[in-house]
């Protein structure tokens, strides 16, 4: 027996703003009830002068239809444009059941989805939205989560609170709770707080953010902003550019796509910084400045334990034709007691995750960087986090306990353990 389910992609082209029709998506099942993805591009989508390719390493621009049996049919660019753990808890909130379908989430994502796709039964697209939630609705949104994330069902005396909540946040990606809104002529993460957080994460993400920045990486910017009495971090949307036309959408396919693989147990061995060179070498207009950013990025993130950076968390965009690393975000610490020895979650070295000098330097070629550099950039590094780690945290408004509670993140023992 077959079942489908299908819809049509859009996307808003380099230097447009409103959705055009590009593709159709059909998940149907084999006999054995495997589901199988398909992809084709439309004949009018690539007959246009100015069509992109929804990611540059499986969807090429070529009327052959697609097909994957991996993922249960999600192509890698598809699934980075799905609601992820949180957003799939709102609408499961929303719907008042569990279990839903990924094709479910994949309809009823909101348009605020990381990237420029969007997707709908219509051949049609929807026309563009005009008006976003702005600052000042935060507090409302921030309450609804924190029901959500509670499970007080009972609380939410209107259901048209978590319809709103809907309609902001739930196809931006990642398991924090989480807003989009409008505020300045650009769109924000709202990241919030969440019950079980065991320091202010908002106030130490942000902390983390401008000290990424003080190293001379690129950073998505950010702000806090004190909602209800409580503090929520806003990261700038990197992925939207305001015009006086409307919002610019640049395509964006996280480091999981790139490398083709996905968040199973078994797959993780796939997760490696060099493998991601690799691809970027393929990918980028700019290997070489994408490198020796991507290089650094790995190396603050042994520094100061961000020990979650998961592909995910790594991503490249294409404001026009080309493709560039994207800016870093989601940093944050993960606290853990061992002194001597900490693992990435990407492999990071010829030694695997070992989150270690000796490690970091041991994969330089596959960065195309010389030795010598390498060092230099990872010494320069230590130095400014050494003189910059407590006065950023401080402009941030960390308190004293909350860097007392994370210090432990910082530049930690084994780091510079010679690898037996
Ligand atoms: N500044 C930004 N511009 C565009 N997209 C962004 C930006 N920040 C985050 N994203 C997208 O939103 C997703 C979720 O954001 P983020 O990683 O900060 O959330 P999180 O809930 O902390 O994630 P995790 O599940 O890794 O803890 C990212 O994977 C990325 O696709
Ligand atoms: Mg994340």
């Amino acid at each position: 027996m077959t079942s489908e389910r299908e819809c049509f992609v859009y996307i808003v082209l380099p230097n447009e703003t409103e959705f055009v029709t590009a593709a159709r998506f059909r998940i149907s099942r084999t006999r054995d009830g495997e589901p199988v993805g398909e992809l084709i591009y439309g004949k009018s989508y690539l007959a246009r002068g100015n069509a992109v390719e929804l990611d540059p390493t499986v969807l090429k621009l070529s009327s052959t239809q697609y097909e994957t049996a991996r993922m249960s049919g999600f192509f890698g660019a598809i699934r980075d444009a799905m609601p992820d753990y949180w957003g799939q808890r709102v609408i499961e909130r929303n719907a008042g059941q569990t279990g839903l379908e990924e094709f479910n989430f994949l309809m009823q994502g909101a348009d605020d989805r990381a990237g420029a796709l969007g997707f709908g039964l219509n051949a049609e697209p929807p026309a563009p939205r005009r008006t976003f939630n702005r600052i000042l609705d935060l507090e409302k949104l921030q309450a609804t989560a924190e029901t959500i994330l509670n499970n007080q069902t009972d609380d939410i005396e209107n259901q048209d609170d978590v319809q709103e909540l809907l309609l902001e946040g739930t196809s931006i990606g990642g398991a924090r709770p989480k807003a989009v809104v409008e505020d300045d002529n650009s769109f924000w993460v709202a990241k919030f707080s969440s019950p079980q957080d065991r320091w202010n994460h908002p106030r130490v993400e942000h902390a983390f953010l401008k000290l990424a920045k003080l190293c001379d990486m690129n950073v998505a910017d950010s702000k806090i902003v004190e909602v209800g009495g409580k503090d929520v971090l806003l990261v700038r949307r990197f992925d939207r550019d305001h015009t006086d036309e409307g919002y610019r959408r640049h395509r964006m396919v996280s480091a999981l796509t790139l490398l083709r693989s996905e968040e199973s147990p078994a797959a993780k061995n796939d997760w490696s910084y060099l493998l991601l060179a690799d691809e970027i070498r393929r990918t980028s207009s700019h290997p070489e400045q994408d490198f020796t950013e991507l290089y650094g990025r790995m190396c603050f993130n042994a520094l100061v334990s961000n020990l979650d950076d998961h592909p995910r968390n790594h991503a490249i965009l294409a404001k026009n034709t080309h493709w560039r690393l994207s800016p870093a975000y989601d940093l944050t610490p993960t606290l853990t007691i061992a002194l001597q020895n900490r693992n990435l979650a990407m492999a990071c070295g010829l030694h695997g995750r070992m989150a270690n000098k000796e490690n970091l330097l041991s994969g330089h070629a596959r960065f195309l960087l010389n030795e010598e550099k390498a060092n230099f950039i990872i010494d320069d590094m230590i130095n400014i986090i050494r003189s910059e780690w407590d006065s950023c945290l401080h402009r941030a408004g960390v308190s004293h306990q909350d860097c007392k509670t994370i210090r432990g993140s910082y530049i930690y023992e084994g780091f510079f353990n010679p690898i037996s």
